[in-house]
């Protein structure tokens, strides 16, 4: 229903009847949706455990906050967890995506 969630702490029962948008659900017409491409494109993601709740979650935020500084995205992925990346590359990737979904570069 528009809001980001952690997945692995719910339980079926509790979205019985909501609309459920997965990391699959983000592209469109086999276009991928502007924070997965500047994920691609700035190496935000080594294994890719990460990446689709890094995804959703980061889309999430900049309906929120479409301009968010870095400690503002840093703050906001604080819950998501990365083993490979030391983030840099995570939080250079949402800030593209923010720029490019603002019109920017
Ligand atoms: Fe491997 Fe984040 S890319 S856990």
């Amino acid at each position: 229903n528009g809001e980001a969630v952690k997945a692995c702490t719910m339980f079926a029962i509790q979205v019985n009847g909501a609309e459920i948008t997965t990391i699959e659900g983000l592209a469109t017409n086999g276009e991928l949706h502007p924070m997965q491409k500047a994920f691609w494109e700035n190496h935000g993601l080594q294994c890719g455990y990460c990446t689709p709740g890094m995804i959703m979650a980061s889309v999430d935020m900049l309906k929120n906050n479409p301009n968010p500084t870095e400690e503002e995205i840093r703050h906001g992925l604080e819950g998501n967890f990365c083993r490979c990346t030391g983030y840099h590359n995570i939080v250079k990737s949402v800030k593209a995506a923010a720029e490019s979904m603002q019109g920017g570069a």
